[in-house]
C-alpha cells in the first residue's frame, strides 16, 4: 500500500522538500512536486527525489495549445516523472497530443477535471452550462477517450468516476485524512480506507504526513488504513 501514497511537497524550499523526502525513508511511493516548488527546485530537485528511489508526480497542470502541451509533456517525460497533469478542459486535441507525447515513456498523463475551488456559479461565470458534478464526468470521459491514463478526482467524485470509466484508468485522490485527523483547510475529506474502497488507486497526502511529529509513522498509519480499505474492512 505504501507505493500508493503520494506525498505533496507543498513548500517553496527545495531543501525543506528534500528533508521531508529523507524523513520518509521508503514509507511512501511518490512525491508530488507542484507549481510552488518546481520553479525553485527545477529538474535538479526532481532528479534528487528520483535518486532517493521515489517516483515523482509533476503537478504543473498543463493547459495550452496541443503543440505546446506535447512539448511540455516530452520535457516532463525526459525527466522520468511517473505522472504529469494536464487540464481536461484543454480539449480533445490537447489531451490527445499530451497522451501521444507520453506514449512509450514511463510517464502517465493525469487529467484534472474541475478544480474543487470552483462551484456551479463559478462554472457558469466562465461559460460552462453543466454543474460541477456533471462537468467532472463529462471531462473525465473526454480525457479517458482522448488517451489520458488517469484522472485526479476528489474524494467526493472518485466513486462516480470509477463507475463511469472502469478499472483501466488510474484514479488519484487528494483530501484524505485519518479518522479524527486535523482537516486543515480541506472541507470534504475521506479516510484512506474509504478512498481505496471508493476506487482510488493512489492517494495524495500533504500536511498529515509532512507536518507530523514522526512522518514515517504517519505514513505507516495511512498505509495500514488503506490496507483495511482494500480488504473491505475499516468500518469508518
Ligand atoms: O495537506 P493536504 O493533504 O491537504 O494536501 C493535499 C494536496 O492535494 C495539496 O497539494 C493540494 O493542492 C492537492 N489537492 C487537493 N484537492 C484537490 C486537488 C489537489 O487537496 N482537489
Amino acid at each position: 500500500m505504501k507505493d500508493r501514497i503520494i506525498v505533496a511537497l507543498d513548500t517553496d524550499s527545495p531543501e525543506a522538500a528534500m528533508e521531508i523526502v529523507r524523513s520518509l525513508s521508503g514509507e511512501v511511493g511518490l512525491f508530488k512536486v507542484g507549481m510552488e516548488l518546481f520553479p525553485r527546485g527545477g529538474p535538479d530537485l526532481v532528479r534528487r527525489i528520483r535518486a532517493e528511489g521515489y517516483g515523482v508526480f509533476l503537478d504543473l497542470k498543463f493547459h495550452d495549445i496541443p503543440n505546446t502541451v506535447a512539448g511540455a509533456v516530452r520535457s516532463a517525460a525526459a525527466l522520468g516523472v511517473r505522472f504529469a497533469t494536464v487540464h481536461a478542459s484543454g480539449g480533445r486535441a490537447m489531451l490527445a497530443a499530451a497522451a501521444a507525447a507520453a506514449a512509450g515513456t514511463g510517464t502517465t498523463i493525469l487529467a484534472v477535471t474541475v478544480l474543487t475551488s470552483l462551484d456551479d456559479t463559478d462554472l457558469s461565470d466562465v461559460g460552462f452550462s453543466l454543474g460541477a458534478a456533471d462537468a467532472v464526468l463529462r471531462l473525465a470521459d473526454l480525457a479517458a477517450a482522448s488517451g489520458a491514463g488517469g484522472i485526479v478526482c476528489s474524494a467526493k467524485e472518485v466513486a462516480s468516476v470509477r463507475a463511469r470509466l472502469g478499472k483501466e484508468v488510474v484514479l488519484v485522490t487528494p483530501g484524505v485524512r485519518l479518522p479524527g485527523g486535523d482537516m486543515g483547510d480541506q472541507k470534504r475529506v475521506v479516510t484512506p480506507s474509504d478512498a481505496v474502497r471508493r476506487g482510488a488507486d493512489f492517494i495524495v497526502v500533504g500536511r498529515p504526513i509532512t507536518q507530523a511529529a514522526d512522518p514515517a509513522k504517519a505514513a505507516r498509519d495511512f498505509s495500514e488504513a488503506m490496507r483495511l480499505g482494500s480488504a473491505g474492512g475499516g468500518g469508518e
